[in-house]
């Protein structure tokens, strides 16, 4: 293996910057000439690649978003496009290719392999913590630091006001980070795509809570599960006080990245080179239990992420 190429894909992550550091630093002291390739999966077809050396990755770790850029590339679900984006490595004579993105970014680098037989290795990156057999994904701590923040800030004029506040977070089809985000600022209720809600009982809780005296109620709600608007309309007229809405939005993926993401990046970054200089491919690495290890990517890519429902139980009975 002489040459590799880095890219991230899909909605961008804190940290990104620091896996791209790692891959591109580690990669040229282990004798590899290191590519990037901008704006994803859509910048490689457009054959936007170009040299990375060790100083084009200084002064970067600590930025949110990608110096790479990111981008969504629908028309890679096509064979035909990824037999064209194959062509375009093997002519710039990439023979490894590391992905930093989500889930759909994995399933083109996985299809890459399967089909065009170039060695692929993943990173996950997204602040869903969606992707199956990692404990944390790069940008899920910062991310949940974000929205912890926000919460905090809203909670003050909440109490102020004595108002209810919805607050909608992302997560794509996942319930994570508006349960995690709600049990660690002591949220009245969260409301996730993993538990059906039911508008009626969770009503009379608020309403008992308010009647018990506490000046302020915060609910969390999961873009997957339902939008702040329709949580509103069914609450508002059973508790009977003010609501306000806040949809955090993209806040959610920008800023500089935290210690613990940082750091993820870094091992994993080094943890992708190392898997391609010893001829591995076909794999995400992984959080596990504290140690970074490689999965195949079949294997997480057929999975679904399960919430833990400890944290779930957790949120329920400290609010
Ligand atoms: O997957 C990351 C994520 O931020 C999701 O939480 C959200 O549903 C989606 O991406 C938003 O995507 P876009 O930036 O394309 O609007």
């Amino acid at each position: 293996m002489k040459r590799i190429a880095v890219m991230t894909s899909g909605g961008d992550s804190p940290g990104m910057n620091a896996a791209i550091r790692a891959v591109v630093r580690y990669g040229i002291k282990s004798g590899l000439e290191v590519y990037g390739i901008k704006r994803g999966y859509a910048g490689l077809l457009d054959e936007d690649i170009e040299p990375m050396t060790f100083a084009s990755v200084g002064g970067i770790m600590e930025r949110g978003g990608t110096i790479l850029r990111s981008s969504r590339c629908p028309e890679f679900v096509r064979k035909e496009t990824r037999a064209e984006a194959a062509k375009i490595l093997k002519k710039h004579g990439i023979d490894g290719l590391v992905v930093i993105g989500g889930e759909g970014s994995l399933h083109g680098a996985m299809f890459l392999e399967e089909e065009q037989k170039i060695p692929v290795v993943g990173l996950p990156g997204t602040i869903d913590n969606d992707i199956a057999m990692t404990d944390m994904s790069i940008g899920v701590d910062t991310c949940l630091n974000t929205v912890v923040d926000a919460i905090q800030k809203l909670k003050d004029t909440a109490s102020s006001h004595e108002r209810a506040f919805i607050i909608e977070v992302m997560g794509r089809s996942s319930g994570y980070i508006a349960t995690v985000s709600g049990l660690v600022t002591g949220a009245e209720a969260v409301i996730i795509p993993e538990v059906p809600v039911n508008y009626e009982e969770l009503g009379n809780k608020l309403l008992e809570e308010r009647e018990r005296g506490k000046i302020n109620c915060i609910v969390v709600v999961a873009e997957g599960a339902a939008s702040a608007y329709t949580v509103a309309r069914h609450l508002e007229h059973r508790i009977g006080y003010e609501t306000r809405i806040t949809i955090l939005g993209h806040i959610q993926r920008g800023g500089s990245p935290t210690a613990f993401d940082r750091l993820l990046a870094s091992r994993m970054g080094v943890a992708a080179v190392d898997a391609l200089l010893r001829g591995e491919s076909y794999v995400m690495t992984a959080l596990q239990g504290g140690k970074i290890v490689t999965v195949r990517l079949d294997e997480v890519l057929k999975e679904k992420k399960r919430l833990d429902m400890e944290l779930v139980r957790l949120a329920g009975i400290l609010s």
